[in-house]
């Protein structure tokens, strides 16, 4: 088969350009400390409210033994719950979320609070609100005919009063 010199060498300079590419993406992920997420918690979707953490009387904010914020939530078909929540501003909190039934997702517009919620496992998000205000806890995963009503209120508050 016949290939033209400057084909050639054209597809040379692509098989180089696409390993410079990939090599530059490989350093900057190990020199970045880039990686996939890792240590995932399971837990059994169909027994939360039997498990300690997710029990209906264990959901929401509070405070560790160190002083940090823990807010607890389930996420099912259709709401969030607690369906209210408070949560201090400038201060992070780690944000654990489990689902009871389906594929959810939890996203807070103007934050940067958002993950997806998977039967099965426990999502945990550590973030901190730095804008006081009522916000709107979307599902953002089609669940099922309620999925557009599926919604619940975080506001951000002062700290004082927190
Ligand atoms: Cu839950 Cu869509």
């Amino acid at each position: 088969m016949h290939i033209d010199q400057t084909e050639k060498k054209w597809i040379w300079i692509s098989v180089l350009m696409t390993f410079v590419m990939m090599g530059v993406l490989t350093l900057y992920a190990v020199g970045s400390n880039i990686h996939p997420p890792s240590g995932f918690e399971p837990i059994d979707s169909t027994r939360l409210h039997l498990s300690e953490e997710f029990s209906e009387d264990n959901l929401g904010l509070k405070k560790n033994d160190d002083g940090t914020l823990t807010l607890t939530m389930v996420a099912a078909r259709y709401g969030f719950y607690p369906s209210k929540v408070e949560v201090p501003v400038n201060t992070p909190v780690k944000i654990r979320i489990a689902s009871a039934d389906v594929l959810h997702g939890v996203h807070v517009p103007y934050t940067n609070f958002a993950t997806m919620v998977v039967p099965g496992y426990i999502s945990e998000v550590n973030t901190t609100f730095m804008k006081t205000g009522d916000f709107t806890l979307l599902c953002n995963e089609y669940c099922g005919l309620g999925h557009d009503h599926m919604w619940s209120r975080l506001k951000v508050v002062p700290k004082s009063s927190s």
